[in-house]
């Protein structure tokens, strides 16, 4: 078993019978929900599920998952994602699969948010990973120059397969940006936030709980 798999299947054993639980998108969180499915199909668990994306929809379907709209719950017991990175305070960088916005909405309705991923996430310093911004198809060279602004780097338009720009699941455009470190994630998080034609930042700060941090070996759970 490979550390994704390791951490996705110990963040499965936090979910309880009669939960609603937020199921993130990503290589880790489709353990997550593999190792769900199983337990509804094995040991009759009872889960009202919400996807962070298309593809997590999918699969959930596929394993006989019941789903449910965020919009009818509102308020999750839990929520379990992948990151791209983790750094102090488990502040997060998320959206390298482009799921950011859903999977903020999902988070941010969770009683409990725990993250989890392969050891190779962890950092002192949040940045190396470009973060993704997703933004408004209207102007948003405009909102890339005032993304440029805050950001101090050159956002660049991330392309689907086809060369193409990629299009999220709520019909938006993503801007990646190299900005390298990002001191303070929270102020980063608020300036890019106030832009018009920014829908949402990959930063997720103040948001994870718990983070399952796993090895080839172990698995490590961390608290905030
Ligand atoms: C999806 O948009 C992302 O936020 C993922 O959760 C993140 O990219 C982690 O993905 P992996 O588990 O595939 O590294």
């Amino acid at each position: 078993m490979d550390a994704k798999q390791r951490a996705g299947f110990k963040a499965a054993e936090y979910v309880e019978d009669g939960m609603s639980v937020g199921l993130g998108t990503g290589s880790t969180a489709y353990w997550l929900v593999e190792r769900v499915g199983e337990r509804v199909r094995e040991e009759g668990l009872r889960v009202r599920c919400v996807p962070t994306s298309r593809r997590t929809e999918e699969q959930a379907r596929s394993l006989g998952i019941p789903l449910v709209s965020l919009g009818e719950v509102g308020e999750l017991d839990l929520a379990i994602d992948g990151a791209d990175e983790i750094g102090p305070d488990l502040a997060l960088i998320k959206g390298g699969g482009g799921a950011l916005l859903r999977e903020k909405l999902v988070a941010s309705a969770a009683r409990r948010f725990v993250v989890i991923a392969d050891a190779s996430k962890r950092v002192d310093v949040l940045g190396r990973f470009p973060l993704p911004v997703e933004v408004v198809q209207f102007a948003w060279e405009l909102t890339a120059r005032r993304v440029a602004a805050v950001t101090r780097v050159e956002p660049e338009l991330r392309r689907g397969a086809g060369g193409g720009a990629y299009v999220t699941d709520n019909g938006n455009f993503i801007l990646d940006c190299r900005c390298g470190e990002i001191p303070d994630p929270a102020r980063a998080e608020r300036e890019l936030k106030s832009l018009a034609g920014v829908v949402e930042s990959g930063l997720f700060v103040g948001m994870a709980d718990t983070a399952v941090v796993a090895t080839d070996e172990g698995v490590e759970v961390v608290g905030r």
